[in-house]
């Protein structure tokens, strides 16, 4: 029975989720969240994931790209560390202990990313997230998607989903279809649209009504990569993270768009607006 599984997320749901932070805390106990993505002439979308993981809380911020990225991410993010994956495209990535790996912005899909990619998720076992070049790498074999671990966070775009799993004929069929796959590979499956679902492995299907046209900008998704990053990096769960991840993306948006209407909001607004969704929230 597909009609029961359904759920809305609303404010109810979300204040459940939401933990307020604590006084007597210190940075270790947000964790860390670790930015791979970036190459040369797509580092903006490395920036974006990055300062959007930051505005997010994680209590230590760490961004892994080409070398030509270096001066424009410690002078946009001076709060996020950086750390050398290669020279125009990433080559290496490197193991930062207990880091949660937001993976795929900009990152390029060229073979020596894909197979530093696939060595690094082969020898990985706790949840990442991966968004789009680091789908369209996947997408390249079938045989790619086991070396997803499990638990992870995927936020495919239809395009992006679609090269993953297969032409679909309609959203009710792409739900369905990614209904099967969350479970069979056990991960959680964040389908990008107007009103973007998050599927869980058991099947239930979580519909969000946050966010707007506004968003219909290159560079937007990238926000949404660093937001689920921030929230599993301070120990939400895969399931938390996603669910109030596209809820306060879709709320920072609208308030961007009052601010700024639909038309003119940048990818950039939409960031400076996630403090303001949090003053909302506490
Ligand atoms: N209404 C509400 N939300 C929307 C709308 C809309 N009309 N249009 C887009 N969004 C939201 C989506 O739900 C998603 O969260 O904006 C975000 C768009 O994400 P992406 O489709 O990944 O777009 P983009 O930011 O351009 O991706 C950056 O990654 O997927 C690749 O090729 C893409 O190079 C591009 C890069
Ligand atoms: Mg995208």
């Amino acid at each position: 029975n597909t009609e029961s599984d359904d759920y809305v997320i609303d404010d109810e749901l979300i204040l459940k989720i939401f933990k307020p932070r604590e006084d007597f805390t210190h940075k270790g106990i947000y964790g860390k969240s670790i930015i791979v993505g970036g190459s040369y002439g797509k580092i903006g979308a490395a920036v974006l994931a990055t300062k959007s993981a930051l505005k997010t809380g994680s209590g230590l911020t760490f961004v892994l790209a080409p070398k030509c990225g270096y001066e424009i991410l410690q002078t946009s993010s001076p709060e996020a560390m950086f750390i050398e994956g290669g020279e125009k495209n990433i080559n290496q990535i490197d193991e930062v202990e207990n880091a949660v790996y937001g993976i795929g912005p900009g990152l390029g899909t060229e073979e020596k990313t894909e197979k530093t990619l696939l060595k690094f998720l082969g020898n990985h076992y706790s949840p990442v997230i991966l968004d789009a070049d680091a789908l369209n790498i996947i997408s390249k074999n079938e045989n790619h998607l086991k070396s997803i671990p499990k638990n992870s966070v995927i936020t495919p775009h239809p395009k992006e989903f679609e090269r993953l799993f297969g032409n679909t004929e309609n959203s009710f069929e792409r739900l369905d279809l990614a209904k099967t796959i969350a479970k069979q590979l056990g991960i959680f499956i964040v389908l990008k649209d107007h009103h973007t679902q998050i599927i869980i492995p058991d099947g239930k299907v979580f519909y969000n009504i946050t966010g707007n046209s506004g968003l219909a900008k290159g560079g937007s998704g990238d926000i949404l990569t660093g937001i689920i990053t921030s929230l599993l990096a301070q120990n939400y769960s895969s399931q938390e993270a996603a669910i109030l991840g596209v809820w306060l993306h879709g709320k920072a948006a609208d308030f961007a768009a009052e601010k700024n209407s639909k038309e003119a909001m940048q990818p950039t607004n939409v960031i400076d607006e996630i403090g303001n969704v949090f003053l909302d929230l506490n």
